[in-house]
């Protein structure tokens, strides 16, 4: 087209003062094996940080430890269902802020690598997807069923406008955008899903980004997971035989650059197995093979961070993931600096320059001391202040999903139809009970049913005697075909031969309750039993709220900050300070046993309030009644196991044994 010269200049005037050289660009080389970054060679050393597990206060402290350890990158997830918590609810404010976070990220010198999903695994509830997705009872997640589809393009239609403002071509500092997460593992081998989701990045992302794939690195898992136009990276840990691995990649990508997108620092825990600890000397030589050939890299995890509330996952068989998510990773739960860290940064200092400037030291960690606690009232004590909406009666008992609750704990009542004057079984057949239920006649704990663990109980009582069941959500399962975990009483239970039938079922809104303080304000405190007669463990009680205050002392400098609170002879439960849901405690089950507070969670103006829902039996019957706050964590307690438990058997989860062994 010949444009006349008077129009020319009008247009030279309005154009941005770009030259084509300095328009950040961010592509693959397929002759020179590299990234090209602004037309130069590049390689990244990466590490993972999950925002979504940290708090946003502390964002910057930890990204400017990772920049300080020689990383050039970071990776991070995205977790759907902690943004849309119900359709079309979108909630990016806060500690959900990725834009600040990301916005952070540039500050301090980092590129960003992004995992937007939808699927994530990522030991997050239900692998990021949202439990809404299961209204659709019989839905095939992650592959091209139109309901998931159509739930998939509405999210990634507020998501991805987001990532793209911050493309690196676009002047922000994310490079590479991940589609999907370890497809190649997944039963579905849906083609025409991943294609799906290819066009829908591209078409909100534009052609230029790089969009990749990450597998286990074996042919096997690249054959589902990888597609053509998105290059094909993959993951592995310490102690694999990196040129092999690199091999597996190469089968799909005979060129281009070398990526192990999850080389793990250390490893995942479960409720009622050891903790895991990957040997530093273990990371560090596989870490410098792994550079030596020049290939990109993200340590997975650089900082693990924590599943405050409700957000752990689980794997199958059903083995839920403690609170913590501390990962063995080179900087802690708490952002501390540890010798992998150090370990880690001098074999990166081999390969490139490490910033100068003043590494950030661990935050400071007080010892609170012990708190009084007191005990309120029982969930069953509690019903008009947790149950806004009222109970609803149905035949059999519905799912969490179908009571619209997507976390934490629902109430199902009935009655007993018959005189149970002999120890008579209350089963739950079919494994129905997801995943924890709490049982009580009359008001009287008559035991726990568990999912994989223990389906029968025994009980007692009189025909109409009520039975009431609390029935705990321990989080979905995030990995394989199962993750279509439904929660609550989802198979009906069993008195003897008969079915239990006509329930009265309670949506419990406990958060909102605690929140509002309407347990403080409405209960007034109970005086604790103060009979010391028996030393031996006390026996279940009905799931049962508790409080206590305490006050930062004066005088001490640079109050408040992080702490952890353990819970000495307490068995297990849901703990909140200040309204702000902190986790799970399980003591009695390990191997974690103290709780990450951080600091900004306190106030030194006001009391502090903790709130406590003990689920099988507190110690305050037996004397000692008190939550303590220490400086030293332990997530490394003895584990005391059920029994008839397998343990889950992933193939990541076979690597990381044998490396222990
Ligand atoms: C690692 O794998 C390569 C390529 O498959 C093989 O040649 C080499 O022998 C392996 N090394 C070890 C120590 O097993
Ligand atoms: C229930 O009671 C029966 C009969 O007394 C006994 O055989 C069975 O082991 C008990 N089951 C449980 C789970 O306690
Ligand atoms: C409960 O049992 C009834 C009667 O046998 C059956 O119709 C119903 O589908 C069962 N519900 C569940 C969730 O198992
Ligand atoms: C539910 O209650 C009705 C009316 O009392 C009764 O006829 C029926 O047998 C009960 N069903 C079950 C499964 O308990
Ligand atoms: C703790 O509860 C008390 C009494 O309800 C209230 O005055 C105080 O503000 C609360 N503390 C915090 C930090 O919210
Ligand atoms: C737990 O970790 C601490 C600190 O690393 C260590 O001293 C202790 O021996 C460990 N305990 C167990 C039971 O492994």
């Amino acid at each position: 087209m010949v444009l006349g010269v008077g129009l020319m200049s009008v247009l030279l005037l309005i154009l941005p003062p770009v030259t084509y050289a300095t328009t950040p660009s961010f592509s693959i080389d397929y002759r020179q094996n590299c990234f090209l970054k602004d037309g130069e060679a590049f390689r990244y050393i990466s590490g993972s940080i999950h925002y979504s597990r940290i708090p946003r206060v502390y964002w910057k402290d930890r990204l400017l430890k990772m920049y300080m350890a020689g990383l050039n990158a970071i990776q991070t997830y995205v977790p759907w269902n902690f943004h849309e918590p119900v359709p079309g609810q979108y909630d990016f404010s806060g500690d959900r802020d990725l834009e600040h976070f990301l916005q952070l990220c540039q500050d301090i010198g980092l590129l960003v690598i992004m995992r937007p999903g939808p699927y994530i695994c990522a030991e997050w509830d239900m692998g990021g997807l949202p439990s809404w997705l299961l209204k659709k009872k019989d839905i095939v997640l992650r592959s091209s069923d139109p309901d998931y589809l159509a739930a998939v393009d509405k999210w990634m239609g507020q998501l991805l406008p987001i990532i793209n403002r911050h493309l690196y071509q676009n002047g922000g500092p994310i490079i590479t955008v991940q589609v999907e997460n370890e497809y190649g593992s997944y039963f579905a081998c849906d083609y025409n899903y991943m294609r799906h989701l290819s066009q829908l990045f591209r078409s909100h992302l534009g052609e230029e980004v790089v969009l990749f794939t990450t597998d286990g690195a074996g042919v096997g898992y690249l054959k589902c997971g990888s597609l053509q136009g998105i290059y094909a990276t993959v993951d592995f840990g310490p102690g694999s035989n990196v040129t092999a691995a690199f091999e597996a990649q190469r089968h799909a990508e005979p060129r281009g650059p070398l990526v192990n997108s999850e080389f793990y620092t250390g490893w995942l825990d479960h409720w009622g197995e050891k903790h895991v600890v990957i040997p530093t000397a273990a990371v560090v030589k596989s870490l410098n093979e792994i550079l030596e050939m020049g290939a990109n890299v993200n340590l997975y995890m650089f900082i693990g961070g924590t599943n405050f509330g409700y957000w752990n996952g689980a794997n199958s068989p059903y083995g839920p993931q403690p609170t913590s998510y501390d990962y063995d990773a080179p900087l802690t739960e708490a952002g501390d600096l540890t010798e992998k860290y150090f370990a880690i940064r001098e074999v990166i200092k081999m390969y490139k320059e490490l910033p100068g400037g003043l590494l950030p030291p661990s935050t400071p960690k007080f010892a609170y001391g012990q708190v009084q606690m007191k005990k309120l009232k029982t969930v069953l004590e509690s019903l008009d202040i947790l149950s806004f909406s009222g109970p609803v009666k149905t035949l059999y008992p519905p799912t969490f999903t179908e009571m619209n609750q997507a976390f934490g704990f629902m109430l199902y009542q009935t009655v007993l139809p018959v005189n149970c004057l002999k120890p008579t079984p209350l089963s739950s057949p079919l494994n129905g009970v997801h995943d924890r239920a709490y049982i009580s006649i009359d008001g009287i704990a008559a035991g726990i049913l568990e999912r994989n663990k223990a389906l029968t109980i025994n009980i007692t009582g009189k025909a109409g005697s009520r039975v009431d069941v609390l029935v705990e959500n321990m989080g979905r399962i995030n990995y394989g075909k199962e993750i279509n975990d439904f929660k609550g009483l989802v198979f009906n239970l069993t008195l003897g031969a008969d079915v239990l039938g006509n329930w009265t079922v309670y949506s419990l809104s406990i958060d909102e309750a605690v929140r509002e303080g309407l347990l403080s304000a409405s209960s007034g405190f109970i005086s604790t039993s103060t009979s010391f007669t028996t030393s031996s463990p006390p026996a279940l009680s009905p799931p049962t709220f508790y409080a206590g205050s305490f006050i930062i002392p004066n005088g001490i400098p640079d109050l408040p900050q992080d702490t952890y609170i353990q819970f000495p002879n307490w068995r297990k439960g849901q703990v909140w300070i200040n309204g702000f849901n902190v986790g799970r405690y399980w003591p009695s089950r390990g191997p974690q046993v103290t709780l990450f507070v951080p600091a900004h969670l306190l106030s030194t103006s006001v009391q502090n309030n903790i709130t406590v829902l003990e689920l099988e039996a507190s110690p305050c019957s037996s004397g000692s009644c008190t939550v303590e706050f220490t400086d030293t964590p332990v997530i490394n307690g003895t584990v005391k196991s059920t029994g008839h438990f397998k343990s889950s058997s992933t193939d990541k989860t076979f690597w990381s044994r044998t490396i222990l062994e």
